[in-house]
């Protein structure tokens, strides 16, 4: 379900295809949604093939036209057949999203080499596999869009989110590399950076985590953001409009990575 209504044309990614790992679940699903409500046809990938299936009958009852892959992001040959077959099936792949991630929230003196190891394939070796074998399948004869989910950690310590954060810093370098590599492919690489979002599995382990942490929303805008923020943006983001647009990372957070001195409105 959408916060706000659509300001694009119905059918502004008519006839595109595009694959959205991670898009059976949470900000994954918003953006399956929000850019098969505008003519993509949609391909979920991720490892979970009961909640693959739940989201497609959801999507397809929405009227978006859905289907689904099952891969694990850090299995390379299954990636490819994920990648391949959806090149086969829609006869082409525009748009590549890379949602799927991994957290478990957690102080460093926490994190064993090998959980750190985890979250660093699946976000950061994850993408690379997905947007490799969707370059090799369709992008380099084709050019495309590529979106990278990340999170605003470049700049910043994270407690609790060590690996997250180096993660996904790996995220954005990798996508800033995509956009000055691929883009004489025609290819544009973005990444989108969420802040604190409603009702997402992450926001909920982290609730788990440090009890009271996540009671209030701490940036200025004083709310926590929804998917469908971050969907809007990456419909924008694989719109003709932002065809001069690339190499970036956006942001969705409500500023709350911007502000260093924090006030109210009647301190202002
Ligand atoms: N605290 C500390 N270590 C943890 C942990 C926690 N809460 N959860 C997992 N780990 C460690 C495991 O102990 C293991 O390390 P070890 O072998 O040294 O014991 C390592 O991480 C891998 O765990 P495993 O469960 O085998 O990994 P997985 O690849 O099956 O699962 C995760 C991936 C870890 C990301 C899992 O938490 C997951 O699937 N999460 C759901 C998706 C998600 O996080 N969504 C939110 C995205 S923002």
């Amino acid at each position: 379900m959408t916060t706000v209504p659509s300001c694009f044309a119905p059918d502004v990614l008519a006839g595109q295809v595009a694959l959205v790992t991670g898009g059976a679940t949470g900000i994954g699903k918003e953006i399956c949604r929000v850019l098969g409500a505008h003519g993509a046809r949609i391909v979920m990938a991720s490892r979970t093939r009961e909640n693959l299936a739940a989201a497609v009958d959801e999507l397809r009852a929405e009227g978006v036209d859905a289907t689904f892959g099952v891969c694990d992001v850090r299995d390379a040959e299954a990636v490819r057949a994920v990648v391949e077959g959806a090149v086969t099936d829609g006869g082409r792949l525009d748009i590549v999203v890379n949602d799927a991630a991994g957290n478990f929230p957690a102080p460093m003196s926490q994190i064993s080499p090998n959980g750190f190891k985890a979250i660093v394939d699946i976000d950061l070796l994850g993408t690379y596999n997905v947007t490799r074998a969707a370059f090799d399948a369709w992008l380099r004869d084709h050019g495309g869009t590529i979106v990278n989910i990340s999170a605003p950690f470049e700049q910043r310590g994270v407690a609790y989110q060590a690996h997250v954060a180096a993660a996904k810093s790996g995220v954005d370098s990798l996508t800033r590399t995509c956009a000055v590599e691929w883009g004489p492919y025609g290819i544009r690489a973005n990444a989108i950076a969420p802040g604190s979002m409603h009702g997402t599995e992450g926001l909920r382990r982290f609730a788990d985590a440090v009890p009271g942490s996540q009671d209030r929303p701490t940036n200025p805008l004083g709310m926590h953001g929804h998917g469908s923020d971050v969907a809007y943006l990456a419909l924008f983001l694989c719109t003709p409009a932002a065809r001069f647009v690339s190499g970036q990372v956006i942001a969705v957070d409500g500023a709350g990575t911007t502000d260093m001195l924090r006030l109210g409105a009647g301190q202002i």
